[in-house]
């Protein structure tokens, strides 16, 4: 039939296309659901009810919190520990540093960090919730909650007071808990970090 050579070309043309279209749209779709995966870790706690975002220290905060650790020694942990900076330099301090971190992409990324610094065997970091476990087994505790987290350090507070032990600190970075009275404060700006010994704030709730 005259034409039909050159409607079979045009049909098969017509088919390479939309075999690159299927292509092109897989291929979008499985990058897009990649994006997802790895972006959601981040993205998520932001739209949680109670939460902290990832906002790392700066070199001269984690050096304050180091300088509030002085003399202290034994168990530590960093609620909300991101990158696992703050774990991994108390580690190199001679501390059993502990990190918990809701984003699994942070956790891992800390896990190689210890490892490539050679801390591995005195840190762990664990993938939590931070209100879902419970504090008691650290006698030093470091939490950095930015300005969005602000609104519940007054219930990071009573959690902390009601499963700490006696001879506990707790380090605030940049905004400090709401009751408690710091015994000591060091820094400036946004490198301000405040220590609370639980002994103190507890003694002076009960002579209030
Ligand atoms: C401000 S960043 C501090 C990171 C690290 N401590 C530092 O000083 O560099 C707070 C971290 O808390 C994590 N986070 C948010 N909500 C959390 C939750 N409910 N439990 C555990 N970690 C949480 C965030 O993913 C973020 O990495």
């Amino acid at each position: 039939m005259p034409g039909s050579g050159s409607r079979d070309a045009e049909d098969e043309a017509a088919g390479g296309r939309s075999a690159w279209g299927l292509l092109a749209a897989g291929g979008l779709g499985a990058g897009l659901l990649a994006l997802h995966a790895a972006a959601a870790p981040f993205v998520l706690p932001a739209l949680r009810r109670v939460c902290l975002p990832f906002v790392p220290a700066t070199a001269a905060q984690v050096e304050n919190v180091l300088r509030m650790l002085r003399g202290r020694r034994g168990s530590l942990v960093d609620i909300g520990s991101g990158d696992g900076r703050v774990v991994i330099a108390a580690a190199k301090r001679g501390f059993k540093a502990v990190g918990y971190e809701l984003n699994p992409w942070l956790v891992w990324y800390s896990r190689y960090r210890a490892w490539r610094d050679g801390v591995h065997q005195n840190t762990k970091f664990y993938i939590s919730d931070l209100w879902k476990v419970s504090f008691s087994h650290y006698t030093n505790v470091v939490v950095f909650g930015p300005l969005l987290f602000a609104p519940q350090m007054p219930l990071l507070e009573k959690k902390l007071e009601e499963e700490l032990q006696y001879n506990a600190r707790v380090i605030a970075c940049r905004f400090p808990f709401p009751c408690w009275v710091p015994d000591h404060t060091t820094g400036e700006g946004i490198d301000t970090v405040w220590a609370y010994d639980l002994k103190t704030s507890r003694d002076v709730k009960q002579n209030a």
